[in-house]
């Protein structure tokens, strides 16, 4: 039997409340299957600088390291909100992302049909939304030298840098073709090439490394027009591809065409180990009050079943358990509508474990 070990990293806030219940899946997934799962626990963002002083222990990053995938909850909150910036939680995420080399974010934004009255958006426009955003993640203005504060004149001066080398944009490039082949064949590469030196190399740097991938039709788009596209008419866009920090705004934006934050995936990949994690945050308003909706957490399970164990049809059954789910009627608060089923993050999370159970 293959035993797979899975490094689950919660966190803080309702990191802690969706993840297990993205376990659950995978233990059923598990026993359906003839696989199992090994779940180990470490401390991540604020939860490690209580324990341990530091928002990454050393131990935590070497579980990683030693493990299939890691399954992540989120970072974060008001407690460390004061903290200078090299301690604050979300430290511990970059330094994971940086030390794991997972230079290409995954994060798929899908508006399901059962879910388009949830999206504060018009029908007629997100309806039909399925994009993929190809996020840059080990570079850019989040790792960029120099970077600090200084006083000068009576004042202060701060700086961070954008940078990226070619070698940077090609493989964060390839990854992005690779996964438009698998989609529709469209990728739009993001960039500000009308301001900055760095986006004209990005530019350059894709629009060769496409040259490998003829079937794929790409086009540049400035950053600013992506934005007002998004929620003008995403339909357009298929797979998009951009650096960092436009990728980190841009995949925020992206979550509103798919009615909550609470419903979007991500994985990290490039590395040995990749990173799976639900794009929101630790939501401190709702922690610890079984709101949370858990479907972004299970979905980034069914990311790592797809994309680190290559258990394609497993990841599609997952898939289609919260379809089911959701056509059933059950709700969490974030995504509630009249005549709906409201449901808490455990009871979904069963929900969707028992229908997952009865998919085999
Ligand atoms: C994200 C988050 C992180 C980021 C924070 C928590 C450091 O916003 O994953 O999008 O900025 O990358
Ligand atoms: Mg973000």
């Amino acid at each position: 039997m293959t035993t797979y070990n899975i490094a689950v990293l919660s966190g803080d806030g309702i990191g802690q409340e969706v993840t297990p219940q993205a376990q659950k899946v995978l233990t059923v997934v598990g026993k359906a299957s003839g696989t199992s799962f090994e779940f180990e626990s470490a401390l991540v963002g604020g939860a490690a600088i209580d324990a341990t002083g530091g928002p990454l222990p050393e131990a935590t990053l070497r579980l990683c390291q030693q493990s299939h995938a890691i399954l992540f909850g989120s970072v974060g909150g008001p407690k460390w909100d004061d903290l200078p910036q090299e301690q604050r939680p979300e430290r511990g995420l970059l330094g994971l992302r940086k030390g794991l080399d997972l230079f290409a974010n995954l994060r798929p934004a899908t508006c399901f049909p059962m879910l388009v009255d949830a999206s504060p958006l018009k029908r007629s426009v997100v309806e039909g939304t399925d994009l993929m955003v190809i996020r840059e993640l080990t570079g850019g203005l989040y790792f960029g030298e120099p970077r600090g504060r200084e006083a000068v004149g009576g004042g202060e001066r701060a700086v961070n840098t954008m940078v990226y080398t070619s070698r940077e944009i090609e493989r964060v490039a390839r990854a992005a073709f690779d996964v438009a082949m698998k989609r529709k064949k469209r990728l739009t590469s993001v960039d500000k090439a009308n301001v900055l030196v760095v986006s004209q190399l990005w530019r350059e740097v894709v629009t060769r490394v496409g040259k490998e991938y003829p079937a794929v039709e790409l086009d540049h788009v400035l950053v600013d027009n992506c934005a007002m596209a998004l929620v003008h008419k995403p339909t357009q866009f298929d797979t998009i591809v951009t650096e960092n920090t436009f990728g980190d705004i841009l995949s925020d934006e992206a979550a509103i065409l798919a009615g909550s934050m609470g419903m979007l995936p991500s994985a990290s990949l490039g590395g040995k180990v990749g990173l799976y994690e639900p794009v929101h945050g630790t939501a401190p308003d709702i922690a610890g009050k079984d709101l949370a909706n858990p479907i972004a957490a299970i979905l980034s399970a069914a990311m790592l079943l797809r994309y680190s164990l290559d258990r394609g049809p497993d990841a599609a059954r997952v898939d289609a358990a919260v379809v089911a789910v959701l056509k059933q009627g059950y709700r969490t608060r974030d995504i509630h509508g009249e005549g709906m089923k409201p449901v808490g993050t455990r009871e979904m999370g069963d929900l969707i474990a028992r229908e997952v159970e009865r998919s085999y």
